[in-house]
């Protein structure tokens, strides 16, 4: 069945992870802003350049930049998007709301995933990524079998990203709860919204996902 839903959540509540979960059982295109942007700085450009700094110091990129790069990926096409780390501000609810209009899609779930800021700085202080694969990884809770090695592609270039310091952290939860946890109430009045104990084990954060998109 084809869906659209946004992964809702503070940094390092998860979302990458249950986005990749939800594209193999589900077919889904996961549309992650982060990543896009990640990809934009490494362009050498005089935009890319400054997503970086805005990214290292852990603020939100402007909304202009982030509605641009959702709009041009829409336009390519997919059957069901998961929305990962977008929208963030409430200008960027109303825009997907538009984008979504013009092409005929709707949005059928906004899942919210809770986490305590305590296990946030654990969860993101102990990150490193595949930077061939993407497979998202952790020190203590989920290391490759074989160190330095990914479990999923076996690629060596596995990679930590310059904005997870608790410095830059403290700075993104900050513009978490300010900009974006108003989106919660957002799509709570739309009867949208879907909250889930992004606490539990990632199997289990799985299952809740599935459960709450069945209902
Ligand atoms: P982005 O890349 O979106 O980062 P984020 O929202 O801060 O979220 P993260 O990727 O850090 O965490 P996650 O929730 O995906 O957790 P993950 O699954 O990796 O954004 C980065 C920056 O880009 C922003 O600060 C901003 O500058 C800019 N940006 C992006 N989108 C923007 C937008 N729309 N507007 C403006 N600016 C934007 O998991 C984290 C760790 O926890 C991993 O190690 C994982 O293995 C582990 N883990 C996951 N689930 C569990 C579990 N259930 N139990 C135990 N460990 C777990």
């Amino acid at each position: 069945m084809t869906i659209n839903i946004i992964l809702l959540g503070p940094p390092g509540a998860g979302k990458g992870t249950q986005a990749r979960i939800l594209v193999e059982e589900r077919g889904l295109v996961q549309l992650s802003t982060g990543d896009m942007l990640r990809a934009a700085r490494t362009s050498g450009t005089e935009m890319g350049n400054r997503v970086a700094e805005v990214m290292d110091r852990g603020q939100l990129v402007t909304d202009e930049i982030v509605i641009g790069l959702i709009r041009e990926k829409l336009s390519e096409g997919g059957n069901g998007f998961i929305f990962d780390g977008f929208p963030r501000t409430l200008a960027q609810s109303d825009a997907l709301g538009h984008l979504l209009e013009e092409t005929g899609m709707t949005l059928d779930a906004v899942v919210e995933m809770r986490v305590e800021d305590e296990a946030l700085v654990r969860r993101i202080t102990g990150r490193f990524t595949c930077g061939n694969c993407g497979e998202v990884y952790h020190d203590e809770t989920r290391p490759t079998k074989e160190p330095g090695v990914c479990d999923v592609c076996g690629s060596t270039d596995l990679r930590r990203r310059a904005d997870d310091n608790e410095e830059s952290l403290k700075t993104r939860l900050l513009e978490y709860y300010k900009k974006t946890s108003p989106l919660i109430g957002y799509y709570y009045a739309k009867n949208k919204l879907k909250s889930v104990d992004g606490l539990a084990e990632v199997d289990t954060v799985a299952a809740e996902i599935n459960s709450v998109l069945k209902s």
